[in-house]
């Protein structure tokens, strides 16, 4: 009797080790994804949370199952749905450049697992799913039915001025409930990059860097013409200032103009680099200027963009266009601090205290599915109701009158 008791309380004291053995593997794997960006920490935290909040199975879905679920089962309401409420998202209008396999554990890693996403949907079939995910550029569609209660979800992430042109039409209008962007006041909201402080400052030799620059300003370019005038304010600081044109429309590059090599070689020898946006609108800060916080990349960023940019990047690590009052003050400028080894490497020291590692493609879809699913489950509603229109138009992107 005493002996089955003693194997009882071994065989539960061993359960109890190996479960927690588990818990801490699991919470490995977290920290491992929140030391990669901001998001997935906060996506770690929001799970790891949950974890620690009682089971609620309606909320949680083994992941082997994920698969498991069939389009048809949801439909028919077939399917353990006393247990498990599973959301559908389709892609309406898919991206280009998501390929099919980008992300092959769609929700792993999210909050909310119990979501199942399609790659496509047709005519046929779209009137099934909880949500429609339309991205921009792939939009010139017949505009499909909407099943009342779907939510459609529009995503771009370009500036307005590229995107208003591919939804104006009439039959869209009034028809999305959410945005993805990279704007901050998007229902779901994405920048481009983040930066974050540096533990350790690197120990470099800022003296030395500053002397073995001999160049100036350079600028890599790969869209020739752009909406933001920047090619007139270019030309116009060149009378003041030399400034080395590489890229597609100019000079070539160490190695492949947009490769992080060629950048860093460019960084030895010139002193300033040019980040100008393609369009000047409110938070439209794009990787152009993220790309310059990594490591290696040791010249001063003169920022030509976002009208908020000193709340998204600190002060005293780059240059705004928008402090001049003309091409040549800040071409003045540059020349000044250029010249003068304090006022340069005080900049750098500045911006070494910082660091970026930009998304990639495939964190940029994962954080979209998990605020997807994650919106379902609460059943996010916006208010005021959005109008798209009047939501891409009412920020204006500005078209810059210092030229
Ligand atoms: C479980 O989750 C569902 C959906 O999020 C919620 O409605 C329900 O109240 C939760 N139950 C408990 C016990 O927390
Ligand atoms: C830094 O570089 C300068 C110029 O190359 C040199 O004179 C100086 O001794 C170096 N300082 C240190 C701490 O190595
Ligand atoms: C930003 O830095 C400049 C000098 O680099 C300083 O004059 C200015 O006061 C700073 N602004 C803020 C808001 O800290
Ligand atoms: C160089 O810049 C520093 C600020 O970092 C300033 O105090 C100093 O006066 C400047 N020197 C010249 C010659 O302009
Ligand atoms: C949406 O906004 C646009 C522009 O502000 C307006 O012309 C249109 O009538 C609005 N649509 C709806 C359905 O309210």
């Amino acid at each position: 009797m005493k002996l089955t008791n003693n194997r009882i309380i071994i065989k539960y004291f061993g359960i109890c080790i190996l479960t927690t053995f588990l818990i801490l593997l699991i919470y490995e794997y977290f920290d491992d994804a929140s030391l990669k960006t901001n998001f997935t920490t906060k996506l770690a935290e929001v799970k790891c949370n949950n974890f620690l909040r009682p089971y609620n199975k309606s909320r949680f879905v083994k992941l082997e199952e994920e698969t498991t679920y069939s389009i048809k089962n949801i439909q028919e309401g077939n399917g353990d749905t006393n247990i498990y409420q599973v959301y559908s998202i389709t892609w309406h209008t898919k991206p280009i450049w998501a390929s099919k396999d980008i992300l092959p554990y769609k929700f792993r890693n999210c909050a909310f697992k119990n979501c199942i996403i399609r790659e496509s949907s047709d005519d046929t079939s779209h009137e099934i799913y909880d949500a429609l995910l339309f991205h921009h550029t792939e939009m010139n569609i017949k505009v499909p039915n909407k099943t009342p209660g779907q939510i459609w979800v529009f995503m771009s992430y370009e500036s307005e001025s590229h995107t208003v042109k591919h939804f104006l039409k009439k039959e869209w209008d009034n028809k999305f409930d959410w945005v993805f962007s990279y704007r901050s006041d998007a229902d779901i909201s994405f920048p481009y990059g983040v930066l974050h402080r540096r533990h350790t400052q690197s120990e470099k030799n800022y003296t030395s860097l500053f002397q073995k620059k001999s160049k100036s300003v350079a600028w890599v370019v790969s869209n020739c013409k752009s909406v933001s005038n920047r090619n007139q304010y270019i030309k116009k600081m060149m009378q003041t200032i030399q400034i080395d044109v590489y890229g597609k429309c100019g000079k070539t590059c160490s190695s492949s103009w947009n490769s992080d090599k060629c950048f860093k070689d460019l960084s030895k020898d010139y002193k300033f680099y040019l980040a100008f946006e393609n369009s000047i609108c409110n938070d439209y800060v794009s990787e152009k200027v993220f790309r310059l916080y990594q490591d290696g990349f040791d010249f001063i960023p003169v920022y030509r963009g976002a009208r908020n940019i000193k709340d998204i990047l600190p002060n005293g690590t780059f240059i705004s266009s928008l402090d001049f009052s003309s091409p040549s003050q800040l071409a003045l400028y540059l020349k000044n601090v250029g010249s003068n080894e304090s006022a340069y490497t005080n900049y750098l020291k500045a911006k070494d205290k910082f660091f970026s590692n930009g998304y990639t493609r495939q964190e940029v879809l994962q954080f979209m599915y998990c605020s997807v699913c994650e919106k379902l489950n609460n059943k996010y509603k916006r208010s005021p109701k959005l109008n798209l229109t009047t939501w891409m138009l009412e920020k204006k992107c500005i078209i810059p009158k210092d030229v």
